[in-house]
Parts: structure tokens; sequence; C-alpha cells
């Protein structure tokens, strides 16, 4: 089963981006993760943009939500909510449809110590507005600094492994389900 992961930042060490990469190795079997890493690259959303040609980057983004059977969040909290080249990201597939119906976990990291809930708060609102299946036991908010995770971005800390294969278990059932 194919799990589509998006990071909500840009920047190139990104702790959002390491802890899907630790995801992808504490996945349980059968769970296979493709990174979609081409966020710089959307233009703004406009109404006006969303036809034929589509930008590469937003056709590119469709087919890979199209193709992927649960999609897999992980964001930073800016200004008490996701950043906005998420939300960006998202307003390009409403149109499309891809997200309706699909299994969804929405998880944030910050160093902050409630792990950026008011980011995940705000992704989980919008993707169920646009009819995601969020699978609220799947969610996760971790608090965590750079400290956090050794020179190879593996999480020290194995309470907090615990916590991403749980989240991943449960997500992996909920695909297997739907
Ligand atoms: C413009 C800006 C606004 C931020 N606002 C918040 C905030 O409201 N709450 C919070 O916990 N952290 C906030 N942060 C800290 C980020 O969430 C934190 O640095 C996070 O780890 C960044 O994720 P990244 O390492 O994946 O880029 C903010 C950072 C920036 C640059």
């Amino acid at each position: 089963m194919r799990v589509l992961a998006l990071s909500g930042s840009l920047r190139s060490q990104s702790l959002n981006t390491l802890l899907l990469k630790e995801a992808s190795r504490l996945a349980p079997e059968g769970m296979a993760f493709t990174f979609w890493e081409q966020l710089d690259d959307l233009p703004h959303f406009s109404p006006e943009r969303d036809e034929d040609p589509l930008p590469p980057a937003v056709a590119d983004l469709r087919a890979r939500f199209h193709e992927a059977d649960a999609l897999l969040f992980c964001t930073p909290e800016y200004i008490h909510a996701m950043p906005a080249v998420l939300k960006n990201l998202l307003e390009w597939v409403v149109s499309s449809g891809d997200c309706v119906g699909k299994p969804a976990a929405a998880w944030s990291v910050s160093p902050s110590l409630e792990g950026g809930a008011r980011a995940q708060a705000s992704l989980v609102h919008t993707l169920e507005v646009m009819s995601a299946k969020v699978v609220a036991e799947a969610s996760l908010c971790l608090s965590l600094a750079r400290s956090g995770l050794d020179g190879d971005g593996r999480l020290k800390d194995s309470d907090q492994a615990a916590s991403l294969r749980g989240a991943l278990n449960r997500l992996h059932a909920q695909m297997a389900a739907s």
C-alpha cells in the first residue's frame, strides 16, 4: 500500500521532513513511501491557473495524490497554524477531488512543548473540509528538537519511536480497511 509523504517545510534540514524519512524506516511491512519534494516549485494557487495545461509541479502533485492509498502530512507550526506553503498545496488539490475519501494522517513537529498542536489542528480542519478520511488515531504532535535525532536522522528516544510506529500501524490498518 502506497503512502504519499508530504512535509510542510521548505527548510533543507527540516525536522518535519527528517521525521517523515524516519517514519519510512519505522513503517510496517507492506507500507511503501513516496516523498513529494517539489513544494518549492508550486505556484501560488489561483482558480484562473487551475486549467490545462497545469503547471508541471501541480500536474505531478495531482498524479502522486491520485495513485496514493493514503496521505501522511508532517507540518511545522507557523503563527499557530500550518505554513502557507502547505495550505497552498492543499488548495491545488481541491478541484481534482483527490483528497476525497482518502485516509490521511496529520502530524506536526516543533521544538515547543505542544509539538505544533495548533498547526496539526488547522491541518486536520482543512483536510476534513476537503472530505479526506482523517485517521484521528494515527495523528501525532511531536515535541522534538534537532538534538532528538542522531546524525542519521534516527529518533534517539525509544518512546517517540514507539509513538511513530503506533501511528503508522493505525494508519496501515485504516488503509487495509478502506
Ligand atoms: C515564521 C515562523 C513562525 C513560527 N511560529 C510558531 C508557532 O506559532 N508555534 C510554534 O510552536 N513554533 C513556531 N515556529 C517554530 C517552528 O514551528 C519550528 O521551528 C519547527 O521545527 C520548524 O519546522 P521544520 O524544522 O520542519 O522547518 C515558527 C517558526 C517560524 C520560522
